[in-house]
Order: structure tokens, then sequence, then C-alpha cells
């Protein structure tokens, strides 16, 4: 057998997704929330019994290994390793050199390096400067050991001499960020190359699972040529800043117990953070929030509390990551450092602890916020001020994903800028973007809403939902069951469903039925001529669980008849069109006998 079948067969896919989506029993199947796309109800369905999973929003699917690389953003063989570990399953067939893809080598490089900073930190006389600041700044013991922190003097290539000679290539060295590589550089005499980080504390940062993958340096003295307050690892194979959140690591169990993340600016807030023992705290790099950080978070919390510089020209920036964590539906507050307080939580730990835990006890829900900001220093009877105000505030608003909560801020709005509330809709109506478009049911059918976003024509969405409903209930509808395939189904003309891509689908249900006995959807399976079938068979069998776990007999009956009509009608309307074309085009070529034919099928379906 086979590794990967294998790891499949260990493995139970709804634990490993449940790990990162919660999901919940949607008849045979799971479903949950989409983690690759922004949803507000489920269309990501986990089979456990075909081991596999697809979203109905985004068109995403796979197995075990695809869900993994898909959400950690791994290579196959890293995603085969991974699973591996967690599988207990030795690889046997996987080929040495995969092992030590250049990515791989980097990882041990940034291992190493880290080791080395950290043992100089604590080993070398040209590091008391360090340790004493790091005291000075409040820094335990402990926090080095426990965020492996580590120092290197300002020298010209401590660290990529150190490398070299333990037998590491130049190219990874530079690959990995922690060396610079001077224009006239030669490779062969390794001449004209330098450390990347001089004379800096050094911080690792790791991915979520602890894995480093590049650093931050804070400079310990602040000369001329010190460069930036801090110097990051730039983009590598292993490092790319917008997708790592730093603590997440060592944050994640408390975000989970908490149900709450706390992001802070720097890395030293962090430390302090946990150091003071509040353990629900990360970082960006100094960046503002990207959709991939929301996203990594929202596998712990739907809930963030975010600190940041309010008087910081970075103001603009953290709104932009707002609006991202928003639009992700995560719900946000802001944490607010009161006056003396100090400029953050390393700060304020400092100068009172009893400050920054009420401060993160106290954050201000979002809107509030945004309203106490708006509004500070306005004049709200000057009419040009009003409509700034609004204009402000209407975006957040209407992005409101709850109706009720929607409203209480419009009258909030309206009451402090005495406007009417109906005026304020309209406005928000001009404001809004490009409202999305919903597919209508043939028949309204009761919290079984459809999220399917992908453009499909109305008519091809009937014929699946159709084809989803006939597997979902096959006894139901099987003339043992008691109901007619025939009755509702050959009302419509064979044509329409054997020019519609479920034509062999189509084809095999005839057959089963034509058998008039019982059958599964393992029998479908079985019949089934190529696994692109087979494949549709399981995507339309989850979407059934998906949209329809929750009828009852008659409701199907209803609904396939409706829908029936419906494709019937669509069907009706198509061909017309195609006729009056085809009509026409035969005029043209003056084709009287094509004309006859046409017109005739014509007639027929008016
Ligand atoms: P701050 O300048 O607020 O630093 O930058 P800090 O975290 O308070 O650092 P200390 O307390 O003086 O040691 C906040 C974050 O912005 C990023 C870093 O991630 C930093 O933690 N930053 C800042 C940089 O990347 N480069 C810089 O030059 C400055
Ligand atoms: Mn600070």
């Amino acid at each position: 057998m086979s590794d990967t079948q294998l790891i499949k067969d260990k493995l139970d896919i709804t634990d490993l997704v449940g790990e990162y989506v919660q999901l919940r029993p949607a008849g045979v199947n799971k479903k949950g929330l989409c983690p690759f796309h922004h949803e507000k109800s489920p269309s990501f369905m986990v089979n456990s019994e075909r081991q596999s999973w697809h979203c109905f929003g985004c068109s995403k699917g796979g197995d075990v290994f695809s869900f993994v690389q898909e959400i950690e953003g791994m290579e196959f063989i890293e995603a085969l390793k991974f699973l591996a570990n967690r599988a207990g399953v030795p690889l046997t067939n996987i080929r040495e050199d995969t092992n030590k893809s250049q990515k791989n080598r980097i990882k041990d490089l940034n291992a190493e390096a880290a080791r080395f900073f950290y043992n100089f930190l604590l080993k070398m006389p040209a590091s008391k400067s360090a340790l004493e600041y790091l005291r000075h700044r409040g820094v335990k013991d402990e926090t080095i050991d426990a965020w492996q922190v580590g120092f290197i003097s300002d020298q010209w290539d401590l660290l990529t001499q150190y490398l070299l000679k333990k037998g590491r290539s130049i190219d990874d060295l530079v690959a990995s960020g922690l060396t610079i590589k001077r224009e006239n550089a030669d490779p062969v005499s390794k001449k004209g190359f330098y450390d990347r980080f001089r004379g800096r504390i050094m911080f690792p940062i790791w991915d979520a699972h602890g894995t480093v993958v590049g650093f931050t340096g804070r400079v310990l003295v602040e000369t001329e040529n010190s460069g930036g307050k801090y110097v990051n690892t730039p983009q590598t194979l292993v490092y790319d800043k917008s997708r790592v959140v730093f603590g997440l690591d060592k944050a994640k169990q408390e975000i989970k117990r908490k149900d709450l993340a706390v992001m802070v600016e720097g890395q030293m807030d962090v430390i302090a953070c946990h150091q003071a023992g509040m353990k629900n705290v990360v970082a960006t790099s100094g960046t503002a929030m990207t959709e991939e950080q929301i996203r990594l978070l929202k596998r712990y919390s739907m809930n963030l509390a975010i600190a940041f510089d309010a008087d910081a020209a970075g103001q603009n920036a953290a709104k932009r990551g707002f609006d991202v964590a928003l639009s992700e539906g995560m719900n946000i507050k802001i944490i607010s450092i009161p006056e003396g307080g100090g400029k953050d939580a390393d700060e304020c730990l400092k100068k009172n602890p009893a400050v920054w835990f009420k401060a993160v006890y106290e954050a201000k829900e979002y809107m509030a916020w945004r309203f106490f900001r708006v509004f500070s220093d306005k004049d709200t009877k000057n009419p040009k001020v009003k409509q700034t105000i609004a204009n402000e505030l209407l975006p957040d608003i209407s992005r409101i994903q709850y109706a009720i909560e929607r409203d209480h801020w419009l009258r909030e709005l309206g009451g402090k800028l005495n406007v009417d509330v109906g005026v304020l809709k309209e406005d928000m109506q001009r404001l809004r973007a490009n409202p999305k478009s919903e597919i209508r049911n043939p028949k309204q059918i009761s919290n079984a809403k459809s999220q399917i976003e992908v453009s499909k024509t109305r008519f091809d969405l009937l014929v699946e939902r159709l084809f989803v409903l006939l597997l979902r209930y096959p006894t139901l509808l099987s003339p043992n069951g008691g109901s007619a395939f025939g009755g509702q189904i050959e009302n419509l003309p064979e044509s329409v469903l054997s020019t519609t891509s479920f034509c062999p689908l189509y084809e095999l249900l005839k057959s089963r039925y034509t058998q008039g006995t019982n059958w599964t959807l393992d029998d479908l399976r079985h019949d089934s001529p190529n696994p692109e079938t087979i494949e549709l068979i399981d995507t339309l069998a989850m979407q059934g669980d998906l949209l329809f776990s929750e009828l009852g007999e008659n409701e199907v009956r209803q609904e396939v008849q409706a829908i029936a009509g419906e494709i019937k009608k669509e069907w009706r309307k198509g061909r017309l069109q195609e006729l009056q074309k085809e009509i026409f085009e035969a005029e043209n070529k003056n084709d009287e006998e094509r004309l006859l034919v046409l017109q005739k099928e014509f007639e027929g379906l008016k």
C-alpha cells in the first residue's frame, strides 16, 4: 500500500479539518464555514467516508493532503511529512533529495542561527550590555529561554563565517536572508558577504507550528549607521511577513480557551504580555493585518481585541487591517491605554500591569469606538460636517452583517446628527458597493440558502439542484419508494437533461430507475463509467446534505416538482431564443426546408 493511502487510512479527515474549522453534522457529512473564502453560512463540507472535502462557495476541494497544503501553504512533500508524522507512518518511498530541498535547508539554518544568537547572549562576554539592557527592560531569564531571545555583537560577518565553517553553503545563507551579498561579492573566495543582523537583540519568528521562519532584530545602541530600530528577515522561501502572526505558536491554545486574541503592535509587547501572564497575545510584524493573518487567527477565535498607537501615522494602515478583519466576519474591539498609561502594552505593563489588564478588559466595541473617534471635536450643527461624518460611518454600518445591529447604529447616527434614518438609508444605498445578486429558489426553502457564487446560469443551477435531490433521496424517489422518477422527470423532454454536463449521471439514474429496484449511492458509484462521475456523485451528495438535510418527504416531492417545472420553463425560454436566431439565419440563407422544421418546433414550444 502506498504511503499516502496508509496515511489517509490512519487519519480521520473530520478530526484534522475540525482543528481548523468548526464542523457540525449535516446528514452523513459534516459542514462548516469555509476557511478559504469568506462566507456567512456554511458551504464547506467534509465527507469522512470518502475522506474528502469540498466547498460549494469557492469550489475548492480534495483530500487531507490538499487540505493541509491549502490551509498551511505547504508544498505536497511538506504536507506529506506533516501528515505522516501525525499518523505515525514512517515514510518509506520518500526520496532523500526531497528531504533536502532549499526550503528545508533554510529552516535548518534558521534553527541553527537561533541557537547561535541565544548561546551568544547567554555565554559571550560581548553580550554583557545586551543582557543588562534586557534585564533593565524587565525581561526575565525564563522569558529569554521561552522566546529564545538572543544577541549578536556588531561585527561584519560573524554569523556568516560561523555557518560557513559548519559546512553551510553561501547560496543557502543568502537565500535565508541571514547573509547579505554585496554587488562585488565572490562566491568562490566567499568575500563580499556580510550579516544582515549586527549589534542586535535577536527574536526568532516562529510560524504557528513552532518552526523558526525568520528573525527580527532590535538595535542595541542606536547610531547613525545602525539602520532601523528593528531589522527583519526579508521575504524568503520560508518567510512571508503577511502570513506570519508573531507569537501565535505560543498563544494559540490560550486564544482558543479565552475565545479572544489580543493583537498588539510590537514583538516586545507580545513578550511582555506573555511574561505578565496574559498569553493570548500576538502581533503582526509592524504592518497592517492581512487577510492571511486574519484567517490564521480565525482558526482559534472569532474575537479580536486590538491595541494600537492611536496618534501614530499608522492610523490608516490600522484601519485597513480592521476592514480586513471585519469583512472576514470577525468581532473587533479596540483597546485604548488611558492617558499617561504608557505608549504601548510593554510600557503600560511596566508602569502598572493592572492598567493594561483593565484596558484589555474594557476594550471598546469597534462601532462604538468608530463613533467616538469620528464624532470627537466635530461641529454636528454644520451640514457639511454632518455629511462628512455620515460618509465616514455609513460604510462601516453597511458592513455589519446583522440587521438589528445595523439598525441600532443607523438610529444612533441619525440621533446624533439629527437626521432621519430614512435619509441615512438612502445615502447608504448610494455608498454601498455592488450588492451581491442572489439566486432565487424556485420555491423558497427556509434555512437552506444557496451560497453558490460561481457564475452558473439559472438553468445550470436548477439542473444541478435537481440532481442533488435525486441523489439525496434515492429511495424516496425510486418506484419502490412510492414516488415516480417518471412522473417528475419524464415531463422533461429527454433532450433537456441529456444536453447538460450531467448526462452520464442522468443515464446511470435512468437505468437504475428502469430496473425498478432500490439502490444506494455506492451502487451508483459502482455503475459509474469514470472517476469524474464518481466525483460528481460525491460532490452532489455532499451538497444535498448541505442544502436539504432538514427536508421532509413531502417537501422533497414538492421541491422536485417545482424544480422540474422551472427547468422546463428555463429550457423553453432558452430554446425559443435559439430557434429565433436559427430561423433568422435560415431566412437569410433562403433555406426553406430548414425554416419549416424550425418554425414547427417554435410553434410547438410557444
Ligand atoms: P515601535 O517603534 O512601536 O517599537 O514599533 P516597539 O515595539 O515599541 O519597540 P521597543 O519597545 O522600542 O523595543 C512597533 C513594531 O513595528 C516594527 C516592529 O515589529 C516593532 O515591534 N518595526 C518598528 C519595524 O519593523 N521596523 C522599525 O524600524 C520599527
Ligand atoms: Mn515598546
